[in-house]
């Protein structure tokens, strides 16, 4: 089964927990983009969607899929998103298409964090994918002398601005062995808005696609 094919299966097993007049919370990227078409295509009419991008707000419209404002949706049930990286503990890296934040926002605002992904994102150490970190265009030098001194070489995602009109630093060559605590190091780095680390609040299931059909595993957390 070819990579497409593992998103698309991954997505389709992520249908069964969304209900008729739910309002969930949608990620963003090219497997989540595969979940939209497939809920769009599907009997299950929710009430809408709290999106995580401008090219999820898209898509939304392109599937007559209702966007709705986080803030007058309150608290969400359900939370549908991809990862760049993710362990079995839910741990994952995510800002590969540089919508961390948002991602990280309707995240914390969702009950339940299912994750969609195929089979060569599943590791048991985090890191050989670059950890994007979004941050204040003024404090990007700043933040790299800081990211270096943690053990990272930082590279300045180029011509890339973020829908919150910020820039990204994707962070190689870091081993991620504690990841909560790493969270929390680079999130006070001043400038940083947010880190792709998405440990403190993880996904509580991940559907993991591979040629035997899709996995799922329940997690404990970090
Ligand atoms: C977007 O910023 C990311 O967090 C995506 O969720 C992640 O990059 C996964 O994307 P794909 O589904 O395209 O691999």
């Amino acid at each position: 089964m070819d990579t497409r094919a593992k998103k698309r299966a991954a997505a389709e097993a992520a249908l069964r927990y969304v209900e008729d007049d739910m309002v969930l919370g949608i990620g963003t990227g090219s497997t989540v983009e595969e979940f939209i078409g497939a809920l769009g295509a599907s009997r299950v009419r929710v009430r809408g969607a709290v999106s995580s991008s401008a090219a999820t707000s898209a898509r939304l419209r392109d599937a007559a899929i209702p966007e709705i404002d986080l803030n007058s949706a309150g608290d969400l049930p359900l939370y549908v998103d991809g990862a760049d990286q993710a362990t079995p503990h839910g741990v994952l890296i995510k800002g590969g298409g540089g919508a961390l934040t948002r991602e990280k926002i309707v995240a914390a605002a969702s009950s339940r964090f299912v994750c969609i992904i195929d089979d060569r994102k599943l590791v048991d150490l985090l890191g050989a994918f670059p950890l994007p970190v979004e941050v204040i265009p003024m404090a990007r030098s700043y933040v790299a002398r800081r990211v270096v001194a943690l053990g990272g070489e930082p590279v300045w995602r180029q011509g890339f601005v973020t829908d919150n009109g910020n820039v990204i630093l994707d962070v190689h060559n870091l081993r991620i062995e504690d990841p909560v605590a790493l969270e929390a190091r680079i999130d006070a780095i001043a400038g940083v808005v947010t880190v792709g680390l998405f440990a403190r609040r993880g996904a509580d299931e991940l559907l993991v696609a591979g040629d035997d059909g899709v996995r799922r595993i329940a997690v404990s957390g970090p």
